[in-house]
């Protein structure tokens, strides 16, 4: 069966352990050898088109990556007709996106993975690389407790998935009117999670194990950047809201970052900060995303 991962949640539990396993190995096996993976990319992309590009090499594939502009995906041709395209070609497909619906159509007519690279509804790649840092740093996930400060956005959604497939406890600080609704939350509780919600950052931060935050204006929504920055005044993560944080807190952040806005130079550099060994955990998370789904299709 042909699986995708348009959301973390396509993956159970134990498949996300294993995700995450399969991640550190050393000496991946070459399960791209003589294959390539086609990488869409309708927005801008510094970590994720370097970091699956370098991981399907790493498993001896070409990646092809394809600018918005190059494809015209959605008006040259349907979505649809580009992933089955693809799929004579590839052993997967990335595509990052505006619209989530675009990856549901390529899924739909896809005869090979469809690898979600962001989308405006989640990141599901984001969050395995998130898990890997916090297993990384603190050597286990369940029962840790995760503060997100901010945009309820597509990071948030999917860290929160992340969170509850992993036993951590997530707590959500974000303005009035920026935060998830009740059906946003209702697939972490269904994991057996503590989720919480609340409009005040100090709360959301106190006695956390991981304080994270991303953009106030995500990509496709420039044109609010200016009611954002004032909604979102007192949501800075700064040295004061750290201080409220666990003892040996530390600080994550998807990147790019805006010094100044959603985070303070001295957090995003400071000694807290892993954000480096997160956007290098990027690039073995998806890689070993790539070995579990694509273990079976090599052909002997
Ligand atoms: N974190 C992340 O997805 O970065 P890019 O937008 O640079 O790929
Ligand atoms: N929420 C951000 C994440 C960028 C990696 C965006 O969608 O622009």
């Amino acid at each position: 069966m042909t699986r995708h991962v348009l959301e973390v949640d396509d993956l159970a539990p134990l498949e996300l352990t294993t995700v995450l396993d399969l991640a550190e190995r050393a000496d991946p096996p070459q399960v791209l050898a003589g294959r390539g993976m086609a990488l869409l990319f309708e927005k801008p992309s510094l970590r994720t088109r370097n970091a699956t590009e370098m991981a399907v090499i790493q498993l001896g594939g070409h990646p092809v990556s394809l600018r918005a502009g190059e494809v015209d995906m959605g008006g040259r041709e349907p979505a649809s007709d580009v992933a089955r395209a693809l799929s004579r070609y590839h052993a997967a497909i990335g595509a990052r996106v505006f619209g989530h619906a675009t990856l549901q159509d390529m899924v739909a007519a896809a005869s090979v993975p469809v690898v979600n690279l962001l989308s405006d509804r989640s990141h599901p790649c984001q969050a395995l690389a998130d898990l890997l840092t916090i297993r990384r740093h603190f050597g286990r996930l369940a029962g840790l407790q995760v503060a997100y400060v901010g945009d309820f956005n597509n990071v948030a959604r999917s860290l929160g998935l992340a969170a509850g497939l992993s036993d951590m406890a997530i707590r959500y600080a974000c303005p009035d009117g920026y935060g998830p609704g009740e059906d946003d939350l209702d697939p972490v509780r269904a994991l057996g999670t503590t989720v919480t919600c609340t409009t005040d950052p100090a709360e959301a931060a106190a006695g956390a194990d991981v304080v994270y935050t991303d953009v106030w204006t995500s990509m496709g929504a420039e044109d609010e950047a200016e009611r954002r920055r004032r909604a979102f005044e007192g949501f800075t993560v700064d040295d004061g809201l750290m201080a409220r944080a666990g003892e040996n807190a530390v600080f994550l952040h998807c990147l790019p970052a805006h010094r100044g806005e959603e985070v303070t130079a001295a957090v995003v550099d400071g000694p807290r900060s892993l954000v480096w060994d997160q956007a290098e955990n990027r690039m073995h998370a998806v890689r070993g995303l790539l070995l579990f789904l694509l273990a079976d299709t090599v052909s002997t």
